[in-house]
């Protein structure tokens, strides 16, 4: 099992659900944050001045699946969340060790 961490454009949000909804995923977590990647945040020009925000708002996905669903999972937001300009975010892959269904005790993969 692995948790796929996706922080995208809070624009994108709808299109990746929907691409998501037709491929089918177990579940997802969404949350509100910020940050920003290597460019420290955006630049912008206003009057003649230049302003940087250092926190960009992102949404942050995730989505804790098997192995072998997570190369399409992954394929399928970089489609929907690519714009080609910077900002469009980054996908986060790592290990999951267990996951627990409150309701029925089922565990790991059945759990999922
Ligand atoms: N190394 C990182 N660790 C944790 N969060 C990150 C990291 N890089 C980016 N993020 C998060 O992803 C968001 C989007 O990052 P962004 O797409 O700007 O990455 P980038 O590496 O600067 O790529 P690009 O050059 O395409 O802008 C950031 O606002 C931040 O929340
Ligand atoms: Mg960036």
């Amino acid at each position: 099992m692995k948790k796929i961490e996706a922080i995208v454009r809070p624009g994108k949000l709808n299109t990746i659900l929907s691409a998501l909804e037709e491929l089918g995923y177990p579940g997802v977590t969404i949350t509100e944050v910020e940050g920003h990647g290597r460019q420290k945040g955006i630049t912008a020009q206003w009057r003649g001045r230049t302003y940087t925000m250092e926190l960009v708002p992102k949404i942050k996905l995730e989505i804790v699946a098997g192995d072998d669903e997570v190369e399409t999972i992954v394929e399928t937001i970089v489609n929907a969340a690519k714009t080609g300009e910077i900002g469009d975010g980054k996908i986060f892959i790592s290990p999951i060790d267990n996951v627990v269904r409150i309701r029925t005790g089922e565990k790991g993969e059945l759990a999922i």
